[in-house]
């Protein structure tokens, strides 16, 4: 990658916030690693394993859990939300000295001991966590290796003393009985059901396996065993925790077998290390499913077929093809990553954009909302909405991916062209629990395919035949889907010409047709009150931006009829926003079930709302007559905070009947006026659109997880990923975040920042290259892989300017405009010079 352009670094914003520093760690850029150096956190710091079907969740301390594709239905190890102490249950390694007797976990939980040199290093995909205690190394790499089902556990022993040492190492891990809402719940027909079997050493956990299920989850170790134990209690002792098990502290597994109770793998490994010496023990956690037919060997027994899996344990516990596996999936990151890759005048952007960013969409795409240290794997499937913003992110590292999700969505999409709100992983069905009616929901559909589209040109796509509620017999081409969800607004349309909000929009808390007095009841899908007539301003501005969108696929067919209709709807919409929609100094928010309009400077409560500015001003609304420019006067008046920009103002004090459960959370948190981090990134766009790079940038480093570390203490959360919510100003700890990990922002954030701060933008006929930068950058230098083609771009600003770029070359050629036509075949390699004067 050229250098960069110019200008000062590692400027790290520290006079932002007022605060003593306190650190837990830090980041290593070279080595794509976060680094913490103390185990007390102010909360779990979490990192994922998996990148296909396995999964994990791990914590810096060891805590958190493994499942199969989904995180309810195929859970493979047991963990404790919401416990005292947090982040119980995990994949816990013990050592004790045999000499003394003591006994610690080198990842500090759950023993807690006081450990020398402590670290954990979360990367991409993997976690290595080591510490030395009185003169014992311990350090585990855990990962998933690329393809396969299983995770490694890589244990490394070394003794720093003086004089030989024997050490008794034990693993662990809990098994859950697969379906974690009945393992967490059903418990008079659990403790009767779990069974194991134990096979040279290796302990398979086989709950279920002899009725309907057709997996197991096997337990292996690579060293001979002094013992195991399978069954919790006798490894813990009764009344004992995980801090103090029974056969730890005597130096002696039992060799229990579980019958029923809480089955668990642990293996027990003698080790004599003479000074200086390192031995390596390898673990695994597995998944393996057999055919219907072939379960049980002999067949006739209740035995587990093991042929299948047996090849796949002994190649894992062989120390080169772990890390042959480790050193794959370093390379995968570099090759995913190396689609996009920046130099610029800030730390913060480069970190985020370079690698935790890009590595945050990828884990989103992944897990959607279901398994985080919030979301307990079991509540909520994938969202239409949420999945679809969140191929914003990752579509340009993993094209295919995003073309198989956009399929799986537009399958569960209805006839009338709206959307069950959620489906589920395993089925890819849409969710009937949830059902549907949040009539943003269709929109959505229309903008992921187009960035689909932008990034990969596969026009074919739209030809796909895709059925309605996966009923076979449906299907139509994939383009009429998006006909459909267009026109699913249009038929939906209220007093004011506004869209009708239905459940509700994108804001799941503004339930304007609810009414709900029943305590414990979902406002999500509680019976709406008929007769309503709420709209939402910001539907007007979604769907103003979704049938452009349509219009420019319209384009690319050469149908012009659709492109045109398309075009005079979002004129049409465009018009009745700038009237029922606009307040005099920024755009409403809606109108609620009688018509009265919420988001205004007439209301007491909730005068000011931050996503219709975002929306209508990224859908172009008032870029023209100056409504823009006001209603971002007004954002940066009464939303905007040192934390970021809260999501309403004044926060409702009280619960608002005809609103929903925006009105249920205490002022400051979640919708109510919390610092709603998705929201941001939409205003950074809009200051960029109207050519305020300075301020853009502000508000992307307020809420940038790198540029608030030395905020730890006050943010709480993990300094390299966002959160969804940051306590906003009216909250009793502003600035502290929450729910961090599985959220839109991540999307957003790098959408905003690598497409409209840096201003690099896949269009269909070209990259365009259309930054808008803060006045004291000089420029910056990126590298970006598009359509086959690799382009090496420096940006070459004046200092003080902040302007668009006036003058385009590549390969030293005078190009007009601001965009670089599409490659005219593969493999070619473009310097790319813009200037800004
Ligand atoms: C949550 C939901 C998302 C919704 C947002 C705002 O993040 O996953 O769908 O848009 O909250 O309510
Ligand atoms: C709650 C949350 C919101 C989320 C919704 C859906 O309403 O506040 O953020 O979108 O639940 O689960």
């Amino acid at each position: 990658m050229p250098g960069r352009a110019s200008g000062a670094r590692h400027q790290t914003g520290s006079n932002r916030f007022k605060r003593r520093v306190v650190r837990y760690g830090h980041f290593d850029d070279e080595g794509r690693e976060y680094v913490i150096t103390r185990p007390d956190t102010p909360l779990p710091w979490i990192n994922y394993l998996g990148t296909e079907a396995y999964f994990g969740i791990i914590s810096n301390t060891a805590g958190g859990y493994s499942f199969y594709r989904d995180a309810r239905l195929r859970r493979l190890s047991r963990y404790r939300y919401n416990n005292a102490p947090l982040d119980m249950g995990g994949r816990y390694v013990y050592l004790r000295d045999d000499d003394s007797g003591e006994f610690w976990s080198p990842s500090w939980q759950p023993t807690q001991n006081e450990l020398e040199d402590y670290s954990c290093r979360h990367g991409l995909g993997y976690s290595i966590i080591c510490s030395t205690y009185k003169g014992i190394r311990g350090e585990t790499t855990y990962f998933v290796p690329l393809g396969e089902n299983l995770e490694v556990w890589r244990i490394r022993v070394t003794n720093e003393r003086k004089t030989q040492a024997l050490v008794s190492l034990f693993d662990s891990i809990e098994f859950c009985l697969w379906e974690a809402q009945e393992d967490s719940t059903n418990f008079q027909r659990n403790y009767s059901t779990g069974q194991v079997e134990v096979e040279d050493g290796v302990i398979y956990h086989k709950t279920e396996y002899r009725e309907r299920r057709d997996h197991f989850a096997f337990f292996a170790c690579s060293a001979s065993l002094a013992g195991f134990d399978t069954q919790r209690d006798s490894f813990l002792g009764p009344y004992r925790g995980w801090d103090r098990p029974i056969v730890v502290e005597k130096g002696k597994a039992t060799d229990s077998v579980a019958h029923g109770w809480q089955p668990m793998g642990c293996h027990h490994v003698k080790l004599e290390l003479a000074p200086g010496e390192t031995k390596e023990v390898i673990v695994l956690l597995g998944y393996q499913e057999n055919p219907k037919n072939d379960k049980f060997d002999p067949p006739g027994s209740q035995t587990i077929n093991k042929k299948r899996v047996k090849p796949i344990i002994a190649r894992y516990l062989q120390p080169a093809a772990v890390e042959q596996a480790f050193t794959d999936l370093r390379d995968y990151w570099t090759r995913t990553l190396g689609i996009l890759q920046v130099r610029t005048d800030n730390e913060h952007v480069d970190r985020m954009v370079n690698i935790w960013n890009a590595y945050q969409c990828m884990v989103t795409f992944n897990m959607s909302r279901s398994a985080s240290l919030y979301e307990s794997g079991i509540g909520r499937g994938m969202g239409f909405r949420d999945s679809n913003q969140d191929l914003l992110g990752f579509v340009h590292m993993v094209p295919a991916r995003a073309r198989e999700r956009i399929l799986d969505i537009a399958a569960t999409q209805l006839p009338n062209g709206g959307a069950y709100h959620q489906y589920q992983p395993l089925t890819k069905r849409g969710n009937n629990d949830v059902g549907s009616g949040f009539n943003d929901d269709p929109a959505w559909l229309v903008l992921g395919v187009a960035a689909y589209l932008k990034e990969t040109g596969d026009s074919p796509i739209l030809d796909e035949p895709v059925p309605y509620d996966n009923a076979t017999g449906t299907e139509t081409p994939l383009y009429e889907h998006l006909q459909r969800a267009i026109q699913y607004t249009l038929d939906r349309l209220g007093p004011h010409g506004l869209p009708l909000i239905g459940r509700a929009d994108w804001n799941d808390c503004l339930n304007l047709n609810c009414f709900s007095e029943t305590p414990g009841e979902s406002f999500q899908t509680t019976e709406n009150k008929e007769g309503g007539v709420a709209e939402s301003v910001f539907i007007g501005g979604l769907f103003v931006l979704a049938a452009q969108e349509l219009a420019g696929l319209a384009k690319l067919r050469g149908d012009n009829a659709e492109a045109n209709r398309s075009l005079a709807a979002s004129e049409q919409m465009t018009d009745v926003v700038q009237k029922a929609g606009w307040d005099g100094a920024w755009f409403r928010r809606a109108y609620d079930y009688f018509g009265k309009v919420v988001g205004s400077r007439e209301c007491a409560e909730g005068q000011i709302f931050i996503e219709p500015q975002g929306m209508c001003i990224m859908a172009g609304i008032g870029l023209e007559n100056g409504m823009a420019q006001r209603s971002l006067a007004s954002v940066r008046e009464r939303l905007a905070t040192p934390h970021g920009i809260v999501l309403n103002q004044p926060a409702y004090t009280y619960y608002h009947l005809e609103l929903g459960e925006i009105s249920t959370y205490p002022e400051g948190y979640k919708e109510n006026a919390g610092i709603f981090c998705h929201t941001n990134p939409w205003l950074m766009i809009a200051e960029a659109m109207v050519g305020n790079g300075e301020r853009a940038l502000d508000y992307y480093l307020r809420i940038n997880p790198s540029a608030r570390e030395e905020i730890s203490e006050i943010h709480r959360c993990e300094p390299y990923v966002y959160a969804q919510m940051i306590a906003g100003k009216d909250a009793p700890t502003p600035g502290e975040a929450k729910n961090s990990w599985l959220t839109g922002t991540a999307a957003w954030n790098f959408v905003a920042v690598s497409q409209w701060i840096l201003g690099i933008r896949a269009a269909h006929d070209g990259l365009r290259i259309d930054p808008s930068l803060p006045a004291g950058w000089g420029g910056f230098s990126a590298m970006r892989r598009f359509r086959g083609a690799r382009y090496n771009i420096t940006v070459h600003k004046a200092p003080g300017s902040a302007g668009r770029v006036t003058r385009l070359t590549v390969d030293g050629r005078e190009t007009p405009g601001n965009l670089i036509p599409l490659p005219t075949r593969p493999g070619q390699s473009f310097d790319v010079e813009a200037f800004i004067q």
